[in-house]
């Protein structure tokens, strides 16, 4: 089979890895892909809304499928552009289409599809420009922390959690008022503030069935002890210790089960993956958000942990016939710690050479923000560069092999977290 990945993270790059190994692969492009993604298949520069330049592409190489990594093409509807079309329409897309997506793409479309699900959330009033008022006298008869966010995509940046009611009041005002976050902020939801231990829980579906991957925790703070600013992702553990079976069997009735029944109710069809960032609070799972897709950095420990063939799940899904596939998982721990450029999530300087590459033994390396040069050398792109993933029969030994092996990478302004684990 012959695929094009759309992304250029360390999750695509994850997932090149994986579907490399099966023998059902012809040819991999990834677009635009990385320096570490160029190693496995061909990295092709083509932008999707070019819609007559990236057609012809699918066409020229045969393209049989089409996976979708990130979240801007799903909710962009790039799913819809291939069915829409009659000599596109036979390539399997894994990622869903614009109405599905918008589980990720409108909070208020979600929030409202939980609470008509009966799915465990925080409890929320969303509010426009025209009932900033009601806002504000909202956010004074809530208790404190105060949750806002802002309906639509914002790269991670549009949630925003405040102590101060003043404070908080400035920034609803700032969101709604001077379209801080521009159409995202067009909708602004207040959210009661649940405290409890996060997680992520992947499902890939066909609509139909359900096929439940691993569990695993990012960590989302720049600094040592989840301090700091918010990062894209500062590295992830695959299984969470506090995830018993208990536990899961609660997601999947409370949480999975009934997302996937009420996209049936509603009649929306689904290909591909949900992640559900969920929150345990005394000891029951309340969902914080849906994404379309898998997370990043969670997929670089997830997805080595799979031992099943991965093109063969996504042409069952594709097909409809998930159902009839099992899926196998390594018991053991994966931990990635990811290799960050100096200076981010601010800003921070790119283009320094990444040495050591070639010195790493048991571990995976996984470029989140590479590219190459003429001469070959691997060069920092992107504030989060490269994840490494290590195996252990505990997390404690996966983590420290992972620790033992960053070592070896060298660049201009490496930073990385040394605490990973520490709460769970
Ligand atoms: P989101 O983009 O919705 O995942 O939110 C980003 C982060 O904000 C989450 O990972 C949580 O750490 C935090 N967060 C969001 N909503 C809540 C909430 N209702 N209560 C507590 N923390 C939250
Ligand atoms: N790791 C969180 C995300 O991918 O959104």
């Amino acid at each position: 089979m012959n695929i094009l990945l759309i992304g250029s993270g360390g999750r695509e790059h994850t997932l090149a890895w994986k579907l490399n190994k099966s023998p059902k692969l012809n040819k991999l492009f990834i677009s635009p892909g990385n320096a570490g993604t160029a190693t496995i298949g061909t990295n092709i520069f083509i932008n999707w809304k070019d819609i007559d330049i990236f057609k012809k592409f699918l066409l020229s190489e045969k393209i049989e499928m089409l996976v979708i990594g990130s979240e801007d093409p799903l909710v962009e509807g790039l799913h819809d552009q291939i069915v829409a079309d009659k000599e596109t329409q036979h390539i399997a897309v894994i990622g869903p289409k614009k109405q599905a997506a918008q589980l990720e793409g409108s909070k208020d479309f979600s929030k409202k599809f939980m609470l008509k699900y009966g799915i465990p959330t925080a409890n929320y009033k969303s509010f426009t420009k025209d009932t900033i008022d009601q806002g504000i006298k909202f956010l004074e008869d809530i208790k404190s922390p105060y949750v806002l966010k802002v309906d639509g995509l914002a790269a991670g940046k549009g949630v925003v959690i405040l102590d101060n009611l003043d404070a908080a009041i400035t920034e609803f005002k700032a969101m709604l008022q001077d379209e801080k976050f521009g159409d995202a902020g067009k909708t602004v939801l207040v959210e009661e503030f649940l405290s409890g231990i996060e997680c992520s829980v992947f499902v890939l579906t066909d609509g139909i069935s359900y096929k439940l991957l691993p569990e695993a925790k990012d960590y989302k703070r720049i600094g040592e002890g989840d301090t700091g600013l918010n990062t894209g992702g500062m590295g992830s553990i695959s299984p969470v210790g506090f995830v018993d079976d208990a536990f899961m069997k609660k997601v999947e009735s409370r949480i999975i089960e009934p997302t996937l029944n009420g996209l049936k109710n509603e009649k929306i069809d689904y290909t591909g993956f949900i992640f559900f960032g969920l929150i345990k609070v005394n000891g029951n799972p309340f969902v914080i958000e849906y994404n379309a897709r898998l997370g990043d950095p969670e997929t670089e420990s997830v997805i080595p942990r799979l031992e099943t063939d991965l093109l063969d799940l996504f042409i069952a899904t594709s097909e409809k016939r998930l159902s009839e596939k099992t899926v196998q998982f390594s018991n053991k721990t994966a931990a990635s710690v990811m290799l960050v450029s100096g200076g981010y999530p601010e800003s921070y300087e790119k283009n320094k050479v990444i040495g050591g590459l070639d010195l790493i033994d048991d571990c995976l390396v996984f470029h989140a923000g590479t590219t190459q040069n003429k001469q070959g050398e691997v060069l920092t792109k992107g504030g989060r560069v490269l994840a490494i993933t290590a195996f252990g029969n505990t997390k404690d030994e996966a983590l420290s092999k992972a620790y033992k092996e960053s070592k070896k990478i060298k660049f201009d302004g490496k930073y990385l977290r040394t605490d990973l684990g520490f709460d769970i």
